[in-house]
C-alpha cells in the first residue's frame, strides 16, 4: 500500500465523537486532545482515572496488524507489568479492541491504553547516563517478548534489517554520485555480512527506538521513563534493536559511536548480547542510516520536492560520512568492549601471555632493556622544552636537549610511556574521527629513545608483515610490522616505527625471523618522520589491521580500548613494571631507619645504595626499574625467585611446617638425595639454618671425636659469625675490632700460587704451602697437643678467590688425620656444582673430608644449611646429650632444598656451570693480554677471580683500579665484589643458570669498565 492510499484510509472523527467512542466503549470521560500520527488517529484523555490514549486505527491496517499490535501489549502487560509502556485498557465489552463506523462508511479498530509520563529523548541533551537507560529499558522490553510471537509479527517490512540490501534499489533517488558512493561503500559492506543475519538470533523487537519513542523522566534527564509506539515492532535479529536506537542516537551526536556503546552496554547488561551480534553492530548502525536516507530520497522524488524532507535527512547523511571516515575495527572494539568483551578477540591473553613468558623473550636491545639507566622522556610535560621543540619540527634542537640530559645524568635510554598525554602531536592527522572537536592525544606506542644507528632485535619469532616509508610529517618515517604467533597465545602483531631506511632492503613481506633476529636500526630525524631518534614500539591485538591503521595516538576517552587493542609494549620490550611505579620508602629514610634502628655494624655496598625490589633470574630489578645483572650473590644458586623453588616453598608452607621431633617424608629424602652427591664415606646429615651453625656443629663434632680443641685454620679465612667461628676467623679476629689469635688457634699460610715464592716449582706448590700446616701441627705437639680439626674452604673465597694448588689438601688431610685430627671442607660458597666439574670443590682435590659444611646456595635464598659427615664421627656425637635444632631439617626447607637439587640436576646445571665457566674464563684471558692490569685469572666453573695488580713483576696490587671497577661495573648494571687481604680481586659467583648471553653481557661491561678505569686512572 502507498502512501496515498493510506492517507484515504485515516480516520477523521472530531473531538467530540472520539469523546462519544469513550463514553460508548470505555464508559471514560474526560478531555480529548489530539496528538499527532501519520497513519492513525490518536487522542491524549486525561480522565478522573487517570491519563490515556485512544488510538483509532487506520482503516487499512489489516486485523492481523492491529491484532498483533494488541497481542503484543497484552503479552507486556501480562509479563512486565512493571515496563513503563503503553498497557492496555480493555474495553467494558472485555475485549482489548473495539471497533467503530467512521463517517466515511470505514471500519476502524479503538483501543485505549495507558498513557505514559516522559519528555521525548528528543527534547534533551541525551546523556550518556540516558542512552545507557536506554539501553537497559529495550534489553528489558525485548527480553519480555522473549519467547512471544504473532503472525503480525511476521511481515514484509522495508524498515526490517534484514531488507536493508533493498536500499540499493532506491540509489537512484540519490542525486550526488559522491553520496551513492557513500551508501554503495555501506552497501558492499553488508552484503558481505547479510548472510549471517539470518543465522542470529531473532524475536519480536521494538524496531524504531528512535528518540521521539524513547521517553525521559521530567525531573531526571539521566533516566529513561518510557518507550511507546510499537506500529514498526517484527520479528527481526534482536541486535537490529539496539542497532536502530544506536542509529538515532548517534544524530547530531558529538560521539556517535560512544551513544551506540551507551546503548549496547546498557542493553548488554539486562539482555546479554552475543559477540556476533556486537560485531555487527557496526554495519547495522550505517545500513540502518542507508536504509532511512534511501527511503527519504525516494518519498522526496515521489512526493516533489519537500524541503523538510531533506532537512530531517542532512543528520542521517553527516553520520553515515563520520562513520565513513573511522575504521570500523575500532568503532567494533569500542562497542565490545561496552559489552564486556575484549576489543578484539584474544586481546586480553596476549598481554597475558607476554607476562607470563617475560622470561623467555630475547632482548630487544643489545641487553635486556631493563639493564640500561633509563628515564622518562619529558613529552608528557608540555612546557618542557623538548616537548616544544618536537611539536615545531625542530628534531635536532630536541634531540640536543635530551642528549644533554643523558649526558649530565648518566642515562642511556628515554622511555616514552604507553598511554600518555602529550601535546605534541599538533597535525590534522590528529583529530579524532570519532569525537568532534577532539584530538587524539594519548600515546598508544612505548618509545624508546636512544642514539640514531641503534640496532633493535624481535623478542619472538616473527614473521614479517609488511616493511614501508610513511613519509609524511611527524609520521613514522620506515615502519615495519611483525606477525608472532607463539604457542598459547592468540596471534599479535608488532610494529615498529621511525626505523632507518635501511631495514627497507633487508627485510621482505613473508619472511620468517627468529627470536634476537636483528629487525632495524633506529632512524636519524631525516628518514624517521622528523623525531629525535627513537623507536615507536606498539603491539597489536588486532592483526588484520594493517601497519598503517594500528593507531599510534588515541582519544583518552577510549583508552580502556586502545589499552586491549595495543597494549602496552613494555614487558615486550623488557622495560620492568617497577620503572612506571616506586613503592615504598626513600633510600634516605631508609638508611636514617636503619642507622636508628639496627645494628650499627651492618655494612652497606656501594657509597650509593641500591635498593633492590625484585629478583629474577640473574637480575636483581631496583626500585627504579633497572635490571642489574647479579655476578656476586652466590646465594641465588639457580637464580632470583626460581619458580621451582618458590614454588615447593609455598605448597609446603601452605601444608605443614614443623619440627624434626616428629616423622616426615622430606627430611629423609633430602638426606637421601644430599647425601647422594657426595663420597660414599659421607653418609649421615646434620640440618642447621646457617653457614655459622654448620660450622659451629662441625666444630662440636671434632670436640667429640678428638676430644680436643685445636684447630688449624687458613689466614684471612672466614667460617662464620657466632664468636668460636670468629676466633678461628683470621680474617676477622686480625682486622679491625679483632681480639686476636686464641691460643687454641693455628693459623697456616694461604695456599696462593700466584704469591708463591718465585723459586717453588709450580708442581710443588702444594707440597710447599701444606709444610706451614706441618708446622703449625708440629707447634702443638711440640706443647704436648695435636689439631683437632683443619678447617678451610676448598677454594679460599674471603682471601681472593685462591684455587689450592694441585695435591694440598691430599698433603694436608694426611698430615692432620696422622697427627689424630679430623678434615672439615667448608663448602658454604662452593659447594652445589657451583664449580661445574664437581658437586664439591673437595672433589677437585682427590680427597674426601671428615666433616663438609654448607650453607648459602643450599636454599637458593631460604635459610639453611648442612653439615654431612661420616657414621665414625657421628658416633663419637652421640653421647647421650640430645641434639635439637627447632628450625633444622623442618620440612618446609626440606621442600627447598629438593627442589634446588632437582633443578640443578634436571637442567644439569653443573654442565651449564662449567661451559659458561670456560667461555668467561677463555674472555678474561684474552682480557689479560690487553690489560696490564691483570695479573692473573682464576676460576673453575662459575667461582671466578680476576686479580689486579699494578706491576705484573712485584704484583703490587691494584686495589684502587679493582674497587674502581667493582663501582663503574655497577654504574653500567653489573653487580661483582673486591676479595682479598689487598682487596684487589675482582670476585664473581654469577648464578648457576647464567647464560652465554649473559657471559657476554658481563664481559662487554667489563671490557668497558677496564677501559673507561684505565683512563681515569691513568
Ligand atoms: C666460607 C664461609 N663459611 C661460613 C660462612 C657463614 O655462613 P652464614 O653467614 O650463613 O652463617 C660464610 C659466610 O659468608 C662463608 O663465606
Amino acid at each position: 500500500m502507498t502512501m496515498n492510499d493510506m492517507l484515504k484510509t485515516t480516520p477523521d472523527f472530531s473531538i467530540n465523537a472520539a469523546a462519544a467512542l469513550l463514553a460508548e466503549h470505555y464508559g471514560l470521560s474526560g478531555t480529548l486532545s489530539p496528538l499527532a500520527s501519520e497513519r492513525d488517529q490518536n487522542f491524549k484523555v486525561e480522565t478522573a482515572e487517570g491519563t490515556f490514549i485512544l488510538k483509532i486505527v487506520n482503516a487499512a491496517e489489516p486485523e492481523v496488524e492491529s491484532d498483533f499490535q494488541t497481542a503484543l501489549l497484552a503479552h507486556l502487560g501480562t509479563h512486565a507489568g512493571d515496563l513503563p509502556v503503553p498497557h492496555i485498557r480493555p474495553a467494558l465489552s472485555g475485549a482489548s479492541l473495539a471497533s467503530t463506523t467512521g463517517p466515511n462508511g470505514l471500519r476502524h479498530r479503538i483501543r485505549l491504553v495507558s498513557w505514559v509520563e516522559g519528555r521525548p529523548l528528543a527534547e534533551t541533551d541525551r546523556s550518556d547516563a540516558a542512552l545507557r537507560s536506554l539501553g537497559r529499558m529495550l534489553g528489558r522490553f525485548d527480553g519480555a517478548l522473549k519467547g512471544f510471537l504473532h503472525p503480525g509479527a511476521l511481515r514484509d517490512l522495508d524498515w526490517d534489517i534484514r531488507h536493508a540490501g533493498r536500499s540499493a534499489g532506491r540509489l537512484s533517488h540519490v542525486a550526488d554520485a559522491e553520496d551513492r558512493a557513500l551508501l554503495e561503500r555501506f552497501l558492499a559492506r553488508f552484503a558481505a555480512i547479510a548472510p549471517r543475519l539470518a543465522t542470529l538470533r531473532a524475536a519480536v523487537i521494538h524496531n524504531d527506538a528512535n528518540d521521539w519513542n524513547v521517553l525521559v523522566d521530567d525531573g531526571d534527564a539521566d533516566r529513561i521513563s518510557g518507550l511507546i509506539d510499537f506500529g514498526d515492532a517484527l520479528h527481526a535479529p534482536v541486535v537490529a534493536e539496539v542497532a536502530i536506537a544506536a542509529a538515532y542516537a548517534g544524530l547530531d551526536h558529538a560521539d556517535p559511536i560512544g551513544a551506540a556503546a551507551a546503548i549496547a552496554g546498557g542493553f548488554h547488561a539486562e539482555y546479554p548480547l552475543l559477540e556476533e551480534e556486537v560485531d555487527l553492530l557496526y554495519d547495522l548502525i550505517a545500513i540502518r542510516l542507508v536504509t532511512s536516507v534511501t527511503i527519504s530520497a525516494s518519498r522526496r522524488s515521489h512526493a516533489a520536492d519537500n524541503p523538510y524532507l531533506a532537512i530531517s535527512e542532512r543528520p542521517a547523511w553527516a553520520l553515515l560520512r563520520k562513520l565513513d571516515r573511522m575504521n570500523p575495527r575500532f568503532a567494533t572494539a569500542i562497542l565490545r568492549q561496552a559489552c564486556g568483551f575484549e576489543a578484539a578477540p584474544g586481546a586480553r591473553a596476549v598481554a597475558g601471555w607476554i607476562a607470563a613468558n617475560r622470561k623467555s623473550l630475547a632482548p630487544l636491545l643489545a641487553r635486556p632493556a631493563a639493564t640500561y639507566p633509563a628515564a622518562l622522556v619529558p613529552y608528557g610535560d608540555p612546557d618542557h622544552p623538548m616537548t616544544q621543540k618536537s611539536a615545531a619540527e625542530q628534531p635536532d634542537a630536541a634531540q640536543a636537549i635530551w642528549e644533554a640530559y643523558c649526558r649530565e645524568n648518566g642515562i642511556e635510554l628515554g622511555i616514552g610511556p604507553f598511554g600518555e598525554e602529550r601535546t605534541v602531536y599538533a597535525g590534522d592527522m590528529f583529530v579524532s574521527r570519532f569525537i568532534e572537536k577532539t584530538r587524539r592525544t594519548r600515546h598508544l606506542g612505548l618509545d624508546l629513545f636512544m642514539a640514531a644507528g641503534t640496532k633493535l632485535f624481535t623478542p619472538l619469532p616473527a614473521t614479517v608483515v609488511s616493511v614501508e616509508i610513511e613519509t609524511d610529517p611527524l609520521g613514522y618515517g620506515c615502519l615495519i610490522a611483525l606477525s608472532h604467533e607463539p604457542e598459547g597465545c592468540p596471534p599479535f602483531v608488532s610494529l615498529w616505527g621511525h626505523l632507518a631506511h635501511e631495514a627497507t632492503g633487508c627485510l621482505t613481506p613473508g619472511e620468517r625471523l627468529e627470536a634476537g633476529a636483528l629487525v632495524g636500526e633506529m632512524g636519524a630525524p631525516a628518514e624517521n618522520g622528523g623525531w629525535a631518534p627513537h623507536l615507536h614500539l606498539q603491539l597489536s591485538t588486532d592483526t588484520n589491521l594493517s601497519a598503517t591503521e594500528i593507531l599510534g595516538v588515541g582519544e583518552a576517552r577510549y583508552l580502556d580500548v586502545w589499552a586491549e587493542l595495543f597494549p602496552d609494549a613494555s614487558t615486550f620490550a623488557g622495560i620492568a613494571g617497577e620503572f612506571y611505579e616506586r613503592h615504598g620508602r626513600s633510600h634516605e629514610e631508609i638508611v636514617r631507619l636503619r642507622r636508628d634502628l639496627l645494628l650499627p655494624n651492618l655494612s652497606i655496598s656501594y657509597d650509593k645504595p641500591i635498593k633492590f625490589v625484585r629478583g629474577d633470574g640473574v637480575f636483581l630489578i631496583d626500585d627504579g626499574g633497572r635490571a642489574y645483572l647479579d655476578c656476586f650473590n652466590n646465594v641465588c644458586h639457580i637464580g632470583h625467585a626460581h619458580p621451582a623453588v618458590v614454588e615447593a616453598m609455598a605448597r609446603q608452607a601452605g601444608t605443614l611446617n614443623t619440627n624434626t621431633r616428629y616423622l616426615h617424608d622430606n627430611i629423609v629424602a633430602y638426606a637421601e638425595r644430599l647425601t647422594a652427591t657426595l663420597p660414599k664415606e659421607l653418609t649421615v646429615a646434620g640440618f642447621v639454618n646457617s653457614g655459622s651453625e654448620a660450622n659451629s656443629l662441625a666444630l662440636r663434632l671434632m670436640r667429640a671425636h678428638t676430644g680436643r680443641e685445636n684447630v688449624v685454620t687458613l689466614d684471612w679465612s672466614y667460617h662464620g659469625t657466632t664468636q668460636e667461628l670468629i676466633d678461628i676467623s683470621p680474617y676477622k679476629f686480625r682486622r679491625k675490632g679483632g681480639k686476636g689469635q686464641k691460643p687454641h688457634v693455628h693459623v697456616a699460610a694461604v695456599p696462593d700460587s700466584y704469591r708463591a715464592p718465585d723459586d717453588w716449582p709450580v708442581e710443588e706448590h702444594g707440597r710447599r704451602f701444606a709444610e706451614s700446616v706441618a708446622e703449625r701441627i708440629a707447634e702443638m705437639q711440640a706443647r704436648g697437643e695435636g689439631p683437632g680439626a683443619f678447617i678451610a674452604e676448598s677454594i679460599p673465597s674471603v682471601a681472593g678467590q685462591v684455587f689450592l694448588p694441585e695435591g694440598y689438601l691430599k698433603e694436608v688431610y694426611r698430615l692432620v688425620r696422622e697427627a689424630g685430627g679430623v678434615c672439615i671442607a667448608d663448602e658454604v660458597q662452593v659447594g652445589f656444582g657451583r664449580v661445574g666439574s664437581h658437586w664439591w670443590a673437595f672433589e677437585t682435590q682427590g680427597v674426601v673430608p671428615d666433616i663438609v659444611t654448607m650453607g648459602k646456595p643450599i636454599g637458593d635464598g631460604h635459610p639453611m644449611a648442612a653439615v654431612v659427615t661420616t657414621r665414625a664421627v657421628t658416633d663419637s656425637f652421640n653421647n647421650g646429650m640430645e641434639y635439637f635444632n627447632t628450625f633444622g631439617g623442618n620440612p618446609v626447607s626440606c621442600a627447598v632444598g629438593l627442589a634446588v637439587l632437582d633443578v640443578i640436576e634436571s637442567q644439569n646445571l653443573r654442565g651449564n656451570a662449567l661451559t659458561i665457566g670456560n667461555y668467561l674464563m677463555d674472555a678474561f684471558r684474552a682480557m689479560q693480554t690487553r690489560h696490564e692490569v691483570i695479573g692473573d685469572v682464576r676460576g673453575l666453573g662459575l667461582f671466578l677471580g680476576i686479580e689486579l695488580v699494578t706491576d705484573r713483576r712485584t704484583k703490587a696490587p691494584a686495589t684502587d683500579f679493582a674497587r674502581a671497577v667493582c663501582n663503574g661495573a655497577r654504574r653500567r648494571g653489573v653487580l661483582m665484589g673486591t676479595e682479598g687481604p689487598h682487596d684487589n680481586v675482582l670476585k664473581m659467583r654469577p648464578p648457576m643458570i647464567f647464560s652465554k648471553r649473559d657471559a657476554d653481557h658481563l664481559i662487554a661491561v667489563l671490557e668497558d669498565t677496564f677501559a673507561d678505569v684505565a683512563r681515569t686512572l691513568g
